[in-house]
Parts: structure tokens; sequence; C-alpha cells
């Protein structure tokens, strides 16, 4: 998505939350890559640009109103992150069934952490909220 003179603010808002967030996955991305070449001081300088990027994008939101009620918010992410442990699990019988290992082993590890995410927003709806 490019930015355009004849954007309203809006767009140029919404352009720049999704430019920002690609950014960040993508200089991420890139820094995995940099490492497995052992280039360990470009990889800490991408990893610390993506995380300003991450902290444009999330200004943005922010500013935008995007953000609402936290407890909503929280309850939510916390539906988003359940289908994500159950999205990934499927990704990974899928990569199994393809004979890709790698990136089954990805899936794997990755439902983890989402289930991991999905038990962190539980328990501070428990004791904040
Ligand atoms: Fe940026
Ligand atoms: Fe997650």
């Amino acid at each position: 998505m490019s930015e355009t003179t004849t954007d309203t603010l809006e767009q140029h808002i919404a352009n720049n939350i999704s430019g920002e967030t690609w950014e960040v996955v993508h200089y991420l991305a890139m820094a995995l890559k940099a490492d497995n070449e052992g280039k360990t001081e470009v990889a800490r300088t991408l990893r610390y640009i993506a995380m300003e990027e991450a902290a444009h994008g999330a200004r943005f939101k922010y500013l935008a109103g995007e953000v609402g009620d936290l407890r909503e918010e929280i309850e939510k992410m916390l539906a988003g992150e359940e289908g994500a442990f159950d999205g990934k699990h499927e990704g990974m019988k899928q990569a199994e069934a393809a004979g890709n290992k790698e990136v089954a082993s990805f899936f794997d590890t990755a439902a983890h952490d989402e289930g991991r995410h999905a038990a962190m927003l539980r328990d501070l709806l428990g004791r904040y909220f």
C-alpha cells in the first residue's frame, strides 16, 4: 500500500499502520537470515529498527482510537490467540502431510507460544479485570 497526495488523513494513518506492521515482520525475518549467516551486528541492528517500526505502528493505531476498553481488547485478543493455537496445529498437520518437517516443527513451536499467550491473557483477566 503506497501513500499518495490524494489520500485522506485517515488513509495515511491506515497505510502507515499496515506499512509499519509489514516492516516489523520483514526486518525480523531479515535478522533471522543475518543470524544464520553469522552477521550478528547486522541482525541486532535490524531488530532494533523493527522495534522502532513496531512503536510507530502502535502509536498510529493508538492515536487513531483503535484501542478500546482494555478488558474487551484482552478478551478479543484471547479469542484470537485460541484461534491461532488451533490454526497453527492445522498448519502443522498439513506441513507434516507435505513432508516439510522444518515448517511442521515451527508450526508446533508457534502453536505452543499461542497457547502461552492465551494463558497469560486469561491470567490478566482473572487478576486485574
Ligand atoms: Fe517507521
Ligand atoms: Fe500469539
